[in-house]
């Protein structure tokens, strides 16, 4: 796997902090451990949630978490086959997609979930992608997003950062770790400005130790 600023430079093995190689093509690609900035655990209790109708879970590889959350409610999209054929979790489908570019038509979800896959997107196509998630959901549909806030550098030579994650589900507990390439104050208020610049109403938000949580609901 080359290393990619917005795609997981570190695969589930992140969990381990380190201790295994980084996937990465070539050493000379490896990240210096100056170079990786670990973060404290994130603690995500995720209960379950009330859905009408289809889920549409974008970067639904990886741990596959609301596929796990939700089983046979959710359509689970990735860029990437070898994520979603990796994800455990029982969706309807898995579809290799990109979120900049879904190709449902318009109004199909009742739902559109975003668990951790912001983080890996870049910045600059994240306005394409709330243009397509808003075209995607039926009118008053919701728009649910976990994601991090980005850390402040303790290091000048810092260039990416590890996080270790807990996912408390209701019938499971899940340990994994994200680690991407480090976005400059990437926050919760990123998402506010995009979702009313895109036509969603924010309905509520927590926000909490190092990541947030952001219910929207489409209202134009
Ligand atoms: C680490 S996973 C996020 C966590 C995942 N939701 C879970 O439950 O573990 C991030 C995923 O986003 C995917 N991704 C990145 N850019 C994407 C895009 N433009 N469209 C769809 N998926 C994308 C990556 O391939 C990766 O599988």
């Amino acid at each position: 796997m080359t290393l990619h600023p917005h795609r997981p430079v570190l695969g589930m093995a992140l969990a381990a902090l380190l201790l295994v190689p980084w996937p990465l093509a070539a050493a000379s690609q490896e990240p210096k451990p100056e170079q990786v900035l670990k973060h404290d655990k994130l603690e995500v209790v995720l209960p379950d949630f009330p859905s009408d109708g289809l889920i549409l879970d974008i970067g639904g590889g990886g741990e596959g978490v609301i596929e796990q959350l939700k089983g046979r409610r959710v359509v689970a999209v990735d860029l990437s086959k070898r994520e979603l054929e990796d994800a455990p979790g029982e969706p309807l489908l898995k579809i290799v997609m990109d979120a900049r570019d879904l190709k449902f038509l318009d109004g199909t979800f009742a739902t559109t979930s975003v668990f951790f896959t912001f983080m890996y997107i870049d910045p600059a196509d994240h306005a394409k992608v709330f243009q397509e998630i808003h075209r995607v959901l039926k009118p008053g549909g919701r728009l649910l997003i976990w994601d991090v806030v980005f850390p402040l550098r303790t290091d000048p030579r810092q260039i990416y950062v590890l996080y270790p994650l807990h996912v408390k589900l209701p019938a499971a507990d899940i340990n994994t770790g994200y680690g991407v390439k480090i976005v400059e104050k990437q926050g919760p208020e990123h998402f506010v400005s995009l979702a009313k610049a895109s036509g969603f109403e924010v309905v509520s938000r927590k926000d909490e130790q190092g990541w947030f949580f952001l219910e929207m609901k489409k209202t134009a």
